[in-house]
C-alpha cells in the first residue's frame, strides 16, 4: 500500500460527531469531535433520538474544522469516508447523507467503513509501522471480538461475546453502583479506591474451551452482592465493587487473548474498541504479553473510544483497492464485519 491519499473521514454512529483528515491510512492531519456526554448524561445513557438531532446540529462545523485543522482545501481531498454501521440508524443517517452529499457535490469517491474495522485501524495510527497479521481483542460499548487480522480487510472471527459487550457491562454495573454514565470511565475512576479481592466475581467462560466471552452472568453476580448488602443493612463499598468486577472483566480479556495468542502460535496482539482506554486492562494485557515476550499495540487513549480518525485510517484500504460506495450507501445498524 504506497498511493498517497488524503481521506476525510466523518464519524456519527453513536453519540460522538466527528470528522478527520488522514493521510495514507496513518497520518492524522486533524481529528475534530465533537461529544454529546452533557446532554446524555442528564438521562442516564444515550437517548438515539436526541444523538440524530445533535449529529445534525454539530455536522457541518465539524467537518469544516476538520478541513481548516488540516491545512487542506476540499481539492486536496482525494476521497471522502463515513462509518456505514454498525450504530444507532438514525445517528448513522446523518453522517451518511452528508457524506454522499459531499462526495456528489465535489465529485469525490465515497468509502463505507465498518465502525468496528475503524476501531482496529486506530491501531495503525498510534503505531504506523503495525501492519498485519495480528490477533485482535475488540472491546467497545456494542461489540466483543477475538479475532485474527490476518490483512487488511480480512478477518478470522474466534470468539465474540454471547450476551452483553465488556462496554455493556462496565455501563450496566457503573449505573447499578450509582456512577451513571458514561460508565466505563466512572467506574475505573472509582476502581482505583478499591480492594479488587474485596468481592471475588465469577470469570465466566475463562476455564471453557474456545474465544467466547459472557458478561451478563458477571453482571447478575454483581447485582445480587448489591442486593443482598442492602438486605443485611450492610454499606455498599462502591469503590471495592468497582474494582472487584474490573478485576474480573480484566482477567476473562486477558486470559482468552493469551490462550488464543498460544493456540495459534501469534506473537503480536493488539487491542480496540472504547473499553481498550481502561489503564487496568492495558496494564494487565501489557504483563500479560511481556510474560510471554509478545508485542502488543495499543491505540492512544484518546483513539479508542470514538473517532473519525479511525474511520479515515480503514478506509484507506479501500481507496488502495478502489472499492468505492455508490450513491445508494445506506445507514446499515447491523453491518456484519467482513468475515474470512
Ligand atoms: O468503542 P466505543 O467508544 O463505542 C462503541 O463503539 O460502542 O466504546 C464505548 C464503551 C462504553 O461502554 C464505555 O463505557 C467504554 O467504552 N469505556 C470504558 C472506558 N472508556 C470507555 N470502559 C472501561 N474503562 C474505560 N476507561
Ligand atoms: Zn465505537
Amino acid at each position: 500500500m504506497k498511493q498517497k491519499a488524503k481521506i476525510l473521514a466523518i464519524e456519527s454512529s453513536c453519540d460522538e460527531t466527528a470528522a478527520a483528515v488522514v493521510e495514507d491510512g496513518r497520518k492524522v492531519l486533524s481529528n475534530v469531535i465533537s461529544s454529546q456526554i452533557e446532554i446524555h448524561t442528564v438521562y442516564g445513557g444515550v437517548v438515539p433520538e436526541i444523538a440524530s438531532r445533535k449529529h445534525l446540529e454539530a455536522i457541518d462545523g465539524v467537518i469544516e474544522k476538520a478541513l481548516t485543522d488540516s491545512g487542506c482545501t476540499w481539492e486536496d481531498i482525494d476521497a471522502i469516508a463515513v462509518t456505514q454501521g454498525p450504530g444507532l440508524v438514525g445517528a448513522l443517517l446523518v453522517g451518511v447523507s452528508e457524506a454522499k452529499s459531499l462526495a456528489y457535490a465535489l465529485h469525490k469517491p465515497l468509502i463505507g467503513v465498518h465502525h468496528i474495522e475503524g476501531h482496529i485501524a486506530a491501531n495503525y495510527i498510534s503505531d504506523p509501522d503495525w501492519e498485519p497479521p495480528f490477533l485482535c481483542l475488540v472491546i467497545s460499548g456494542g461489540h466483543t471480538y477475538l479475532c485474527i487480522v490476518e490483512d487488511y480487510g480480512a478477518y478470522r472471527m474466534l470468539g465474540e461475546t454471547r450476551d452483553d459487550a465488556a462496554g455493556e457491562a462496565f455501563d450496566k454495573v457503573a449505573r447499578a453502583i450509582g456512577l451513571g454514565y458514561p460508565g466505563g470511565p466512572k467506574l475505573q475512576k472509582a476502581a482505583l479506591a478499591g480492594d479488587p479481592e474485596a468481592f471475588h466475581f465469577p470469570r465466566p467462560c475463562l476455564d471453557e474451551p474456545g474465544y467466547d466471552f459472557s458478561f451478563s452472568g458477571l453482571k447478575s453476580a454483581v447485582l445480587n452482592t448489591l442486593n443482598h448488602l442492602k438486605m443485611m443493612g450492610e454499606k455498599v463499598h462502591q469503590a471495592d465493587i468497582a474494582a472487584s468486577f474490573q478485576a474480573a472483566v480484566t482477567d476473562v480479556l486477558v486470559g482468552k487473548t493469551m490462550q488464543a495468542a498460544q493456540d495459534y502460535g501469534i506473537r503480536r496482539i493488539a487491542m480496540a474498541g472504547g473499553v481498550s482506554a481502561n489503564t487496568a486492562i492495558r496494564k494487565a494485557m501489557q504483563e500479560a504479553c511481556d510474560v510471554k515476550g509478545y508485542v502488543l499495540s495499543v491505540p492512544a487513549i484518546s483513539l479508542c473510544t470514538d473517532n473519525a480518525a479511525m474511520i479515515g485510517s480503514a478506509a484507506y484500504d479501500s481507496y488502495v483497492k478502489g472499492i468505492f460506495a455508490g450513491p445508494a450507501l445506506n445507514a446499515e445498524p447491523d453491518l456484519p464485519m467482513r468475515r474470512l
